[in-house]
């Protein structure tokens, strides 16, 4: 019995694609490998059929590749950007793997957790490999079962193999890919006169918007005019799906990074989360989003950003439905507190791939606990294990650095809260007008992104930062500090304000900067006190406060002016000032923005 570590094992932060069809595959594979670089990668490869399978593959960009690469004439092909676990990044582990005979070529993501056992057994019966990967045995199962018919040889080499997969092969004289899943995702991307498999959407929208989702288990024989799904030898139907997401969505535009492109599309996220109700003048109490479940009291589950959101809509649940709202993070819930009183579960999660948030749902699931998910990824897993699926409408983020899917995350729990609102219907109503207008809000602080590059000028100089806040604020300095140390590599803790005291105090001298969030509602008066207290010893206080805050000046040596806000919003215009802050100081220290080193956009291993 493989254990759950094993099975959750799979890093989608490799990408995988593949294109039958018409034109030369070469470009195509090219430009798909291209779109998914944005996930990590330490090596690539692509692998054409012509008279025979050519595979070329090194420890190089993409782009590095393309260009060694030879005339390839072809119209099948497939292609990888690994990310090294099984074997160090090199050329002989790089995808695709091939079987003895050179005529079957595979790539894949995930891992193959009884991969020892396989190799020894295919070494035994006269397989040679080259690789030290888990990946290997797949090419070589397939060349042990085939007996001239692809899918069959697929569908026996899989039942062999334990753990997680996305896999593509291609064979030499076959004119389709045969591709399979289990707890990896893959979709296929309907053309006309061609398709395309890829594991993530943004690789083919170039090409095409209409996708089908495989389930785990499917095994699909894609040809240039079909796709055939089958499950044990039976035939399947998947719907088609339309993604709404552009070709535009994944481009930086004009943007030096995604990340700032990612922060600057942030009001119109807000309009688009809100929908048909931003134009309205009207107070509104039902922004349409309901839960099919019992709100008694509620668990939220989820990991790093995402769990931030859940921090601050605790905040905002709390006190408009007056109901038990406990945090969690994924990871630990899974070691530790497996029990819950809880009658909902609600899962934040803006990939719905993280392994530990799947870990919990199933467990949650299986105590018969209902699931809504909040995650921006159509037909992600997540969404297939809820029983209730809120889209958030962030559309494809592609900076690793979680940022406009954040804020999407609070738009569907101020709406959730909103929508089921108990404790005071005139105040709903009155934060349901002041939710729409939100997107001039957060617009204004990006008009002002200038007092922010100013502090990040100023922050980028030290190695040691302090984030503090208090109440709903709390969790925006630790989405700050995450946000910071992330991009810039500089080391930042958030802290509860009133928490200083007790240890953090030890720490703070004249290079330990503190950012300062200061709310206007009933924490101010606290947040003032702490800030003395920091200045008293010898910390330079950056400060984000409101427009008419006066007694701010007297106290920080930098202030970022924010708009004026109800409390309970304040988490958005704050949360995009702490983006804008960490985007500006990793930009004056020459980071890597968008591909923060040892980081990946899908966390897909326990
Ligand atoms: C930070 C960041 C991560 C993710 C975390 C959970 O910028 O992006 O902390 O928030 O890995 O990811 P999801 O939301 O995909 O479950």
């Amino acid at each position: 019995m493989p254990s759950l570590n094993l099975i959750y094992g799979c890093l989608v932060m490799c990408g995988i694609v593949g294109y039958v069809g018409k034109k030369q595959a070469k470009p195509i594979l090219v430009n798909s490998l291209t779109k998914l670089e944005y996930r990590g990668y330490d090596s690539c490869g692509i692998a054409v059929q012509g008279s025979g399978i050519k595979v070329y593959k090194d420890v190089v960009r993409v782009q590095e590749l393309e260009q060694v690469l030879p005339r390839l004439s072809g119209t099948l092909g497939i292609g990888h950007t690994r990310w090294a676990t099984h074997g160090e990044p090199s050329l002989i582990n790089a995808h695709p793997h091939l079987d003895c005979s050179g005529k079957i070529a595979v790539v894949h993501n995930g891992v193959i957790s009884n991969s020892p056992r396989l190799r020894e057994q295919l070494t035994s019966e006269g397989h040679n490999f080259v690789s030290v990967t888990d990946t290997e045995v797949i090419p070589h199962l397939i060349e042990k079962y085939y007996q001239g018919n692809l899918e069959n040889a697929v569908e026996a080499a899989l039942l062999d193999v334990e753990g997680s997969y996305a896999i593509i092969v291609l064979m030499a004289g076959e004119p389709k890919l045969v591709v399979a899943r289990k707890d990896c995702p893959l979709i296929i991307g309907i053309g006309d006169g061609e398709n395309f498999v890829a594991s993530d959407v943004p690789a083919i929208l170039d090409y095409t918007n209409r996708v089908i989702y495989l389930e785990d288990g499917d095994i699909a024989a894609i040809s240039k005019d079909s796709v055939e799904i089958t499950r044990s030898k039976i035939r399947v139907d998947r719907q088609e799906h339309r993604i709404l997401w552009s070709r535009e969505d994944v481009q930086k535009a004009s943007y030096e990074h995604f990340m700032l492109k990612e922060i600057h599309e942030q009001p119109r996220v807000i309009r688009d989360s809100l929908g048909e109700c931003v134009l309205s003048t009207e107070p509104l109490i039902d922004l349409g989003l309901t839960l099919d479940m019992n709100l008694e009291d509620l668990l939220i589950i989820a990991c790093g950003t995402s769990y931030h959101a859940g921090l601050i809509g605790k905040c905002v649940i709390e006190e408009l439905l007056g109901i038990p709202v406990r945090v969690e993070l994924a990871s630990e819930f899974n070691h530790c507190r497996q029990t819950t009183g809880a009658t909902t579960a609600i899962a934040i999660t803006q990939s719905g791939e993280t392994a530990d948030v799947l870990k919990a749902m199933k467990s949650l699931r299986q105590t018969g606990i209902r699931t809504l998910v909040i995650t921006n990824v159509p037909g992600s897993t997540a969404s297939r294990l809820a029983d209730q699926t809120v889209y958030t409408r962030a559309g494809p983020e592609v900076g690793v650095a979680a940022t406009k899917t954040f804020i999407a995350q609070l738009m569907a729990l101020y709406q959730l809260a909103l929508s089921h609102v108990r404790v005071n219907r005139r105040i709903g109503e009155r934060l349901s007008v002041e939710l729409r207008q939100l997107p001039a809000k957060v617009q204004e602080v990006l008009d002002n992104e200038y007092q922010i590059i100013n502090c990040a000028r100023y922050l980028s100089r030290y190695d040691d930062v302090f984030f503090i806040g208090r109440g709903i604020n709390f969790p925006v300095a630790l989405e700050g500090a995450l946000k910071l140390k992330e991009i810039s590599y500089i080391h930042a803790e958030g802290c509860a304000a009133g928490e200083l005291k007790h240890g953090p105090f030890a720490l703070l001298n004249w290079d330990t900067p503190v950012i300062a969030i200061v709310a206007h509602d009933n924490t101010y008066g606290a947040m003032l006190t702490s800030i003395k207290e920091v200045k008293a010893r010898g910390s330079p206080v950056i400060a984000l406060a409101g427009e008419a805050d006066e007694a701010i000046e007297e106290l920080a040596d930098l202030v970022v002016r924010v708009p004026y806000v109800s409390a309970i919003f304040s988490p958005v215009v704050n949360a995009v000032v702490v983006q804008l802050l960490a985007y500006h100081t990793a930009r004056c220290r020459g980071c890597p923005i968008d591909f923060p080193r040892n980081l990946a956009k899908s966390v897909t291993v326990e």
